[in-house]
């Protein structure tokens, strides 16, 4: 799973997953990890199909605990008289993954016929389905229906993905990546203190051409950015990255304009600003462009041995250009790579680029700036408050600058 996936700080939250009947069942232990180390507490329930598939011991060796199987079950750790209403008072939110046809037609007509479907009857904080089956049966009027129905009855929807299916069949049905269900799912344990908001995030580096085949950037993996945006999505926020080249990938719900070279980010983020409530530049965007040398590929014999000069010409300050133009009521962020000097060029870059808040960090040092899944950074804002923060997962560090913006 990819860094900005990773967010701990669900402690004393608790996710009871329901596990039914589908090829995609042994999925459902590895999102009893990824949620365990979200730092939830994970309970589940398997149907008699989904016990075919995986076992309950298989969950209870990972940690879950209780784990239901039948009704009558004296599920370890468990309310046996009532189990079938104990994750309705105990748990933040019900999780259903894989879910099959079956069991979408149950909840969606509030049939109890089982262990998962009462407790799903029961279950009145956010419920989370993310359905698995053969393309075809997804495909049925009777399916299509019961989706519309767990809609309109509040479920949060993961949609199942494209491709092939264990039978061979190629179609809808898939169980979603594990990344879109557990962001579901953290998502609806999280405050919902941005929603409403509109963010910008800018992340990655830029490339800046050359020749052909070459260019000018750095080694941003935009993963501070990505922890920022998905943070703030999190956080209930309409977020929309603007993202140089990486690797990175987003849930459905974040909006991603693809750009290479710091003109292409410079367009794109002046015209989404003015709809903006917030922005947090965290690109590593060149300063410089070289002046290309030309469509073609420069050839190493051109040079005649001696070596070659390059020249650079200026590229636009984004983060300098929105906070010029920021109105009442917007919040920008910037950030600042530095190597000496931080707190001086943290206080010079949030004054002379109209901040509200900057986070800076010395890229010199290991385990902060570039390419790691840590940074420390020291954060200073408009209001004269200064804070050194130790060395953090990016993603507590994205957490906490959005706290910090929110604070008043
Ligand atoms: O992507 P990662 O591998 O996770 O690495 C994270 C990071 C090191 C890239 C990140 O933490 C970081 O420090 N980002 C800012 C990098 C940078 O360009 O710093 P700067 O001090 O040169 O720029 C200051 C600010 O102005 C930044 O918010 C930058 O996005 C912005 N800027 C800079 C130049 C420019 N032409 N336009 C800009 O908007």
């Amino acid at each position: 799973m990819q860094p900005h996936y990773e967010f701990a700080g669900f402690m004393g939250k608790r996710v009871h997953l329901g596990v039914t009947g589908s090829i995609a069942a042994y999925k459902a232990l590895d999102l009893a990890r990824a949620l365990q180390r979200a730092d939830c507490m994970v309970s589940a329930t398997l149907t008699k199909a989904a016990a075919r598939f995986v076992t309950p011991l298989s969950f209870e060796a990972l940690g879950a605990s209780p784990v239901y199987t039948d009704m009558f079950d004296e599920a370890p750790g468990a309310d046996t008289a009532f189990g079938h209403l104990e994750p309705g008072q105990a748990a933040d939110a019900l999780l259903i993954a894989p879910a099959s046809a079956n069991t979408m037609a149950k909840l969606a007509f509030g049939l109890a016929d089982d262990m998962l479907s009462c407790q799903a009857l029961a279950f009145a904080g956010p419920r989370i389905v993310a359905p698995a089956m053969n393309p075809r049966m997804w495909a049925a009027p009777a399916t299509r229906r019961n989706w519309d129905m767990l809609g309109e009855l509040g479920y949060i929807r993961v949609t199942p993905d494209d491709g092939s299916v264990a039978c061979g069949d190629t179609g809808t049905g898939r169980l979603a990546p594990q990344e879109e269900i557990l962001v579901a799912t953290l998502k609806a344990l999280a405050p919902q203190d941005m929603a409403g908001k509109r963010v910008l995030v800018t992340l990655g580096p830029t490339r800046e051409p050359w020749d052909a085949v070459r260019f000018w950037s750095n080694p941003s993996s935009g993963t501070m950015g990505a922890c920022v945006a998905m943070a703030a999505y999190l956080r209930g926020a309409d977020v929309t990255v603007v993202a140089g080249p990486t690797s990175l990938v987003f849930p459905c719900g974040v909006t991603v304009t693809p750009v290479t070279t710091a003109l292409q980010m410079f367009e794109a983020c002046t015209d989404l600003w003015p709809d903006m409530d917030m922005a947090c530049l965290t690109a590593a965007v060149a300063d410089y462009r070289p002046v290309p040398f030309g469509d073609t590929k420069f050839k190493k014999a051109t040079s005649a041995g001696a070596g070659i000069t390059v020249q650079f010409e200026t590229n636009p300050d984004i983060l300098k250009t929105l906070g010029g133009s920021k109105r009442e009521g917007q919040k920008l962020i910037g950030f600042a790579a530095e190597t000496d000097n931080i707190r001086g060029e943290a206080a010079r870059k949030l004054e002379s680029k109209n901040l509200d808040l900057i986070a800076a960090n010395n890229i010199s040092r290991q385990g902060s700036g570039f390419g790691v899944a840590t940074n420390e950074m020291y954060v200073m804002d408009a209001k004269g408050r200064k804070e050194q923060w130790p060395q953090l997962p990016k993603t507590e560090v994205a957490w906490r600058l959005w706290d910090h913006l929110l604070l008043d």
